[in-house]
């Protein structure tokens, strides 16, 4: 590879996973008819730097033929500061500088590694990361000095990083690849889609979910929010009734009682914008009022209709925002004291709100849920549970990997640890079977809807 006048840089690629997430070894997956770390050669190779070490299992299948790369074996399970260690010590004396470029991160160009390294030459600057919407990514660029802190027991890439923030310096970038994972089979979509130029697709979008609990604080502009209302609104509505409202929540007092009559979720005070999402049937009472008859208030099916119809607006909602780059968490807890609620939204008669919903620019980033089997919910002609067991067992390991890796990556969920054991299956059991809480906690819940103006009758 050529050499330049940058410091003589090797590329470390921790490559020794077993992708066991996607279900198959990410070094080697197929990025548009190249694999991954043929991409990471390329883009190295582009960038001048001057040798690629790729970090490997014992055991793992050998890369493709003909790459211009030293192989290290590790017989560890693929952490990647065992890697990087393993890695340290193959790495050629000349080596001023190093890369570390795990693999998930093989959309990377050449134009942001260059830039790492010249960033590299500034006086002071001893680690270079690349910035994207303000959050640090992948590949890092480090002098020899500080990467041989690696050899520390203990020690991580992320502890040289916030060692001494002093040293790092950042280079912004619009390319998201620098953030993005290659974890989940939909991230491949993704990246995939980006390679063949695909637009990304609503489907793929529906893929990203994930409800997002901590926020930057900047608002969203109006013009946003009603762009975002607007297109929610097109969902689709029961018989024409269009039986919802959207109460947008950004006065900051205001937003802090929605908090406290919704469980007292600090998420609701920290965002920016706080959606009450309602059914609302002043407007049929009014038309019904306009034209000579009365509202069928007592009707079960008209609560029902006005219900799944502000459902259906506020997941086309939650899909819009995150379309958009933002993230949302839908509030239940605005069931909790419905009747103090309205009063407070200043609700009319025949409303209430369904869910709220917390919006802003996501600060956190939580680790995807998942979903039970499909075949726990997908039928085909007719119902089919001959599959239950196995369906609710991969239920409860889809949970218990969910909570592993979110004690593991996030230090446990809203600061707590996550028990580790317990499936899904346990959970909805405690949950809603014999005394529940959540049972308990909505007792006077149709009391209240009554009161409200709902009658659930007839
Ligand atoms: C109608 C509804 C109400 C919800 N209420 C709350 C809530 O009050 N607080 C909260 O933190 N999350 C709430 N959630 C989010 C769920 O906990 C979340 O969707 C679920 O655990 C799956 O996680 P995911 O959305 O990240 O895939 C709610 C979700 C829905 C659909």
């Amino acid at each position: 590879m050529s050499a330049d006048a940058g410091k003589r840089t090797f590329a470390i690629v921790p490559a020794a996973g077993i992708g066991e997430r996607m279900g198959q070894d990410k070094a080697l997956l197929d990025l548009g008819g190249r694999s991954a770390i043929e991409r990471i050669v390329a883009t190295c190779r582009a960038a001048g730097v001057d040798g690629v070490l790729v970090v490997r299992r014992g055991d793992a299948e050998p890369l493709p033929d003909g790459l211009d790369v030293t192989v290290v074996t590790t017989g560890d399970k693929g952490e990647m500061s065992d890697s990087l260690r393993m890695a340290l010590l193959k790495l050629p004396r000349e080596a001023e500088a190093v890369l570390v470029f795990p693999v998930d991160h093989a959309l990377v160009e050449a134009d942001t590694v260059l830039a790492l390294r010249a960033k590299l030459l500034q006086p002071g600057c001893t680690i270079a990361l690349p910035l994207y919407r303000d959050r640090p990514g992948h590949p890092v660029a480090m002098t020899r000095a500080v990467f041989n802190e690696i050899d520390r027991a203990g020690r991580t890439l992320r502890d040289l990083v916030r060692r001494d923030p002093e040293r790092v310096a950042v280079v912004p970038t619009s390319n998201h690849w620098v953030r993005a994972d290659l974890d989940q089979p939909e991230d491949l979509r993704a990246a995939r889609c980006a390679l063949t130029g695909e637009p990304w697709s609503t489907v793929a979008q529906m893929y990203r979910h994930r409800s997002r609990r901590w926020y930057h604080p900047d608002p969203v502009p109006d013009a946003r929010i009603e762009r975002l209302v607007d297109a929610a609104r097109y969902a689709s509505t029961s018989s024409f009734i269009q039986a919802y409202s959207v109460i947008a929540v950004r006065d900051p007092e205001l937003k802090a009682e929605c908090a406290r009559l919704c469980g007292g979720q600090q998420h609701i005070v920290e965002a920016p914008l706080f959606f009450a999402v309602c059914a609302d049937l002043a407007k049929i009472a009014r038309a019904c009022a306009d034209n000579g008859t009365t509202l069928q208030s007592t009707s079960f099916e008209l609560f029902l209709q006005a219900t799944i119809d502000a459902a259906l607006l506020g997941q086309n909602l939650q899909l819009a925002v995150e379309a958009e780059g933002l993230g949302a968490c839908m509030i239940g807890g605005a069931r909790n004291h419905p009747i103090e609620l309205a009063e407070k939204l200043h609700l009319p008669p025949h409303s209430f709100v369904v869910f709220g919903m917390t919006v802003g620019r996501p600060k956190d980033d939580p680790v995807p849920r998942g979903r039970m089997p499909l075949a726990g919910v997908l039928h085909w002609n007719r119902y089919d549970d001959s599959d239950l067991a196995s369906v609710l067992r991969k239920a409860d390991d889809g949970m218990r990997e969910w909570a592993r890796r979110t004690n593991a990556e996030q230090g446990g969920y809203n600061g707590r640890p996550v028990n580790e054991t317990k499936g899904w299956a346990e959970r909805m059991a405690k949950m809603w079977g014999g005394d529940s809480s959540y049972a308990e906690a909505r007792k006077t819940l149709v009391d209240a809807l009554r009161r409200l103006g709902f009658g659930m009758e007839e």
